[in-house]
């Protein structure tokens, strides 16, 4: 699950989907509802018959802004020692001093942001943020953390994925992952030639990086279209659930449809009760019925029909796969 355990950040980063950088729970509201999944765990090892494992992203807002992160991560190892735990940061209030710490915990892995280069990066995350991420990168990859990227593609910003890509392996990430952003209302919209555009580009740089050894994360959705492998079925709500920084949980932070709030309700009863996973387990667009991949792919990012139809349970918006659907006879 991804958990946002503040909304607090010092950035304004123009694409942020966080409406408010001011709510912060306190450690004793983030217990509250650590309680509900450490329960959650006990039941659902008692009723997977496959591996059932719990592992959290956290992230915020800028996580390391929450002045209880420390404590709230010892929680969570001391409650939950069998759950991964892994970190998604902006590279901001990361000194050495917190590097060394966060050496010390066992992480699954650091995510940093990236977006491009440095002149793409800034005008998307304001001054000095470019060389503030490039220092994080470093800061933990010397220290042996696994180090990853995270990198949001924009339809009128494309381009950006090489140079990004370029930066992070300099600086000692592992990988990269990258994935169209979910435009808020008023952004540019993505259409099926913007996709295309995307794929043609994560394609190249996943060529090119991939023989020296650098790895370009595809599993997204829409990815499978260019760069080959098994077809991606989004997890949100299936095997993804996100908690924000009020509590309300949604399938995935880039969905935000609420389906219930914690911990005044029960986090098992909203993850198998929610009508809403319901349908995204069960999406299958009309739109998509004559696609080759229409069982696999589910119909692409429910998360962008949302953002751009209104409505998830449609196919991607911008899909660029008809050429390849089965024709109609
Ligand atoms: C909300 S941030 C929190 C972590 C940290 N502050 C950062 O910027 O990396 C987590 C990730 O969400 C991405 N993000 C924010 N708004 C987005 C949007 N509208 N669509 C897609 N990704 C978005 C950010 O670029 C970042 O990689
Ligand atoms: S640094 Fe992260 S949380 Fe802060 S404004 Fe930028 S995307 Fe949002
Ligand atoms: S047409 Fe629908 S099922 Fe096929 S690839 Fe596109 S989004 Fe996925």
């Amino acid at each position: 699950m991804q958990w946002h355990i503040t909304d607090r950040c010092p950035r304004r980063c123009s694409h942020c989907y966080i409406p408010d950088h001011t709510l912060e729970p306190s450690l004793g509201d983030l217990v509250a509802i650590l309680d509900q999944w450490v329960e959650l765990d006990r039941k659902a090892r008692q009723v997977s018959t496959d591996d059932w494992r719990l592992d959290f992203n956290l992230t915020g807002g800028e996580l390391l802004s929450h002045p209880q992160w420390r404590e709230f991560l010892n929680a969570i190892q001391s409650r939950l020692p069998h759950s991964r735990i892994a970190l998604l940061l902006s590279g901001e209030l990361l000194t050495d001093a917190i590097a060394d710490e966060l050496a010390k915990l066992r992480l699954r892995y650091v995510q940093f942001s990236l977006d491009g280069s440095r002149k793409a990066h800034e005008e998307i995350r304001g001054p000095k943020a470019f060389e503030t991420a490039i220092a994080a990168i470093q800061r933990t990859s010397r220290r042996g953390i696994p180090t990853v990227v995270s990198h949001t593609a924009f339809p009128g910003r494309l381009g950006e994925l090489a140079p990004a890509a370029k930066a992070a392996r300099k600086a000692g990430a592992e990988s990269i992952w990258t994935d169209r952003v979910v435009p808020g209302p008023g952004d540019a919209h993505w259409n099926a030639a913007a996709t295309q555009a995307f794929l043609d580009e994560l394609r190249e740089v996943s060529q090119k990086l991939s023989s020296k050894g650098f790895k370009v994360r595809t599993s997204r959705a829409l990815q499978f279209l260019s760069c080959g492998g098994q077809a991606y079925k989004c997890s949100a709500g299936k095997s993804l659930l996100a908690v924000l920084a009020d509590g309300t949980v949604v399938p995935c932070r880039r969905l935000p449809e609420p389906i219930g709030r914690l911990p005044f309700e029960n986090p098992w009863d909203i993850w198998t009760g929610s009508e809403k996973v319901r349908d995204l387990v069960q999406r299958q667009p009309e739109g998509c019925s004559r696609c080759l991949f229409a069982s696999v792919c589910q119909g692409g990012a429910p998360c962008l029909s949302f953002a751009q139809m209104g409505d998830a349970t449609q196919g991607d918006p911008a899909c660029c796969a008809p050429g390849w659907a089965i024709p109609i006879s």
